[in-house]
């Protein structure tokens, strides 16, 4: 979603904001814009599209302004009125002395804008933030901090925001609920950015704000206040990125490199965290006793999009493993239908970034309601890792493709290794635990095993090209597979593609089947084997056509699909993730034979921080 480069240092604040702006691009936004000064004026460049026709705006530019030393900018991806030049940020207030970028929404701008508007001030753009912009610059008389607390402490909603100001040229001001904002502190420079992407090439040294805390932002110095001005403390950590983790590294795209880095991703992911002799998982992120453990009575997992796809695999998993009652959720319906939650609950919740709003608000809701709440996040020092305040961290590295890959075969191997523990701490056997830990310890080998077979799976992409709709089916753990499938296919080649338990084809989705639509069926070695390959024949019978995905050697099954794809042989409960990174891939080679914008597909963003 929207994302905030701020720059205040030695260097041209132009370049720095644009190269920050780039490394934002993954997060998904239609339009971009630059704001910079140097006491005597201050200019906005703004462009619909994408951050290469900003930077040549700026190239164009007169010399003057590339050499402006802070400035702040923005990529949008729009809530309030459509990506045009006028609604792309930053916004200036009625004086143009003042420019914002804002990530969030103001849920009172339009009282905000009727007031205004009643004092004489006129909008050129849709947007809530130029109503915030605005409003910072009806409060200023000389002291742009002093203007944008006044401000933040009249709106409703959620905001990240630089400002700058011509008038006091020495500081960026930023400020933060509910977006994040992190803060790179260099010798004689700052970087202000919603992710710390932007961050990693001027410094690893940041503080991360929290909710109502507004910064003074001065070159190698921050100054944190709340919105009443009081000064608050926040540490200074180190970044685990490295700068060359957000490149390409010879892959064509993304996705592709980080389907390829799962085998490392999951061994980073199950690194030192599995004790083979007792059969269970050291998992101290979680903080908490076998004791505790025990008292827990259900599990409840929220999450959205492929995190919640995730998290079903690890419902399978605290079931068989650990006799545990649990449930799944969207994170959204979660948060408002007013949950039963106790507090023997467990409530786990799965967010790459650790930014997602509405999964963010479910776990301040569990938290609210007294339940045990921990985070499966990858991003470090995210606001979920936060708020939860005890979880595990997948160290998968940077995901920047914004269809998620290695995270999700992360997340399931940590959801099986926290469905080990409870189980080890409950009725499981050290035999039975230690054969669960033998195969998570697998996992990387088997993605390996999938990953050799890249070349069959482009082969088989190659009779997708003209595909117009496809489905996925699948039973117990490779049902959220199928869903995975479909959403991974549909993201990235925009075919309309639908995951189902293979057993609900026939309530409805079998009338869509025409001559030739691919159904994908997930057969591996599993209970409910014989049933799936039935359900895909009376799909077959109907003329699609069956591409299997079935174990390695599985002669049989093969001779009754139309074509397959061999998984490595391997226990059913570790078998979503090499089934998953076989979708992965003919997801990407389809949409690559397509021609579609793998890394950043159209209307999509990596981290949907608005509701
Ligand atoms: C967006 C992304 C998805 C992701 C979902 C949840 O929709 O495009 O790839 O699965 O958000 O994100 P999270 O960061 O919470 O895992």
């Amino acid at each position: 979603m929207c994302g905030i480069v701020g720059y205040i240092g030695d260097k041209e604040a132009g370049q720095v904001l644009i190269n920050g702006l780039r490394r934002l691009e993954y997060r998904g936004y239609d339009s971009a814009g630059v704001s910079l000064t140097n006491g005597d004026e201050l200019c906005v460049v703004k462009r619909p599209g994408k951050v290469a026709a900003l930077s040549q705006a700026v190239q164009e530019e007169p010399g003057s302004l590339r050499q402006h030393r802070v400035g702040v900018a923005h990529t949008r991806w729009a809530t309030h009125g459509p990506p045009t030049q006028v609604n792309a940020h930053p916004h200036l207030d009625r004086s143009g002395r003042i420019a914002m970028v804002h990530n969030g929404i103001i849920e009172n701008y339009r009282d905000i804008r009727a007031h205004l508007e009643q004092k004489g001030h006129a909008f050129d753009s849709e947007t809530d933030s130029e109503v915030l912009a605005h409003l910072i610059g009806d409060y200023y008389q000389g002291n742009l901090l002093e203007a944008v607390c006044a401000a933040l402490q009249k709106v409703e909603g959620t905001f990240g925001i630089a400002v700058i100001c011509q008038d006091e040229p020495d500081q960026v001001i930023a400020a933060r609920r509910g977006s994040p904002i992190v803060i790179g502190v260099g010798k004689n420079e700052c970087v202000v950015a919603s992710d710390a992407a932007a961050v990693v090439a001027v410094t690893q040294q940041v503080i991360y704000l929290d909710d109502n805390d507004v910064a003074i932002v001065t070159p190698g110095a921050v100054d944190i206040r709340d919105l009443n001005n009081v000064p608050v403390n926040r540490e200074i950590s180190e970044l685990e990125w490295s700068d060359t983790s957000a490149e390409l590294g010879g892959f064509e795209h993304f996705m592709l490199k980080e389907i390829h880095e799962q085998p490392d991703s999951i061994r980073n992911a199950i690194r030192g965290r599995m004790d083979f002799d007792n059969g269970t998982a050291v998992l101290s992120g979680l903080g908490t006793t076998p004791r505790e453990i025990s008292e827990v009575q259900r599990a409840i997992i929220v999450g959205c999009g492929t995190s919640m796809n995730a998290g079903m695999v690890g419902e399978y998993a605290f079931e068989n493993f650990a006799d545990m009652p649990t449930e799944v959720e969207q994170a959204a319906e979660f948060r408002y239908r007013n949950p039963i939650i106790k507090a023997s609950d467990f409530v786990l919740a799965i967010s790459q970034s650790g930014e997602t709003a509405d999964t963010l608000a479910a776990v301040r809701e569990a938290i609210q309601k007294g339940a045990w709440v921990s985070g499966i996040c990858n991003v470090v020092g995210s606001t979920i890792a936060r708020e939860t305040g005890r979880g595990i961290y997948l160290h998968a590295g940077p995901e920047i493709s914004v269809a998620s890959t290695k995270a999700f075969t992360c997340q399931v191997a940590v959801l099986l290794m926290i469905a080990l523990k409870f189980g080890r701490c409950g009725r499981l056997s050290c035999t039975k635990g230690r054969e669960i830990a033998k195969a998570i310890e697998s996992l990387p080998m088997l993605v390996e095993q999938v990953l050799e077979r890249n070349d069959i799976i482009a082969k088989e992409a190659e009779k997708w090209v003209e595909t117009d709709h496809a489905f996925f089916i699948g039973r117990g753990y490779q049902f959220p597979v199928a869903l995975e499938g479909a959403l991974k296919l549909k993201e990235i080649s925009y075919i309309h593609a639908e995951g189902y338990h293979a057993a609900e084809l026939k309530h409805g989705p079998i009338a869509l089947l025409e001559s030739g639509i691919p159904v994908v069926a997930l057969v591996n070695e599993a209970p409910g084997k014989e049933k799936t390959i039935g359900n895909a024949h009376e799909c077959a019978a109907r003329g699609a056509r069956i591409v299997g995905l079935i174990t390695e050697g599985d002669t049989e099954t093969a001779a009754l699909m139309d074509s397959v794809i061999e998984i490595p042989k391997c226990p059913d409960y570790v078998a979503p993730v090499p089934m998953a990174v076989a979708l992965q891939l003919l997801s990407y080679h389809v949409a690559r034979l397509r021609g579609c914008a793998i890394d950043q597909p159209r209307n999509l963003a990596k981290s949907v921080t608005v509701e």
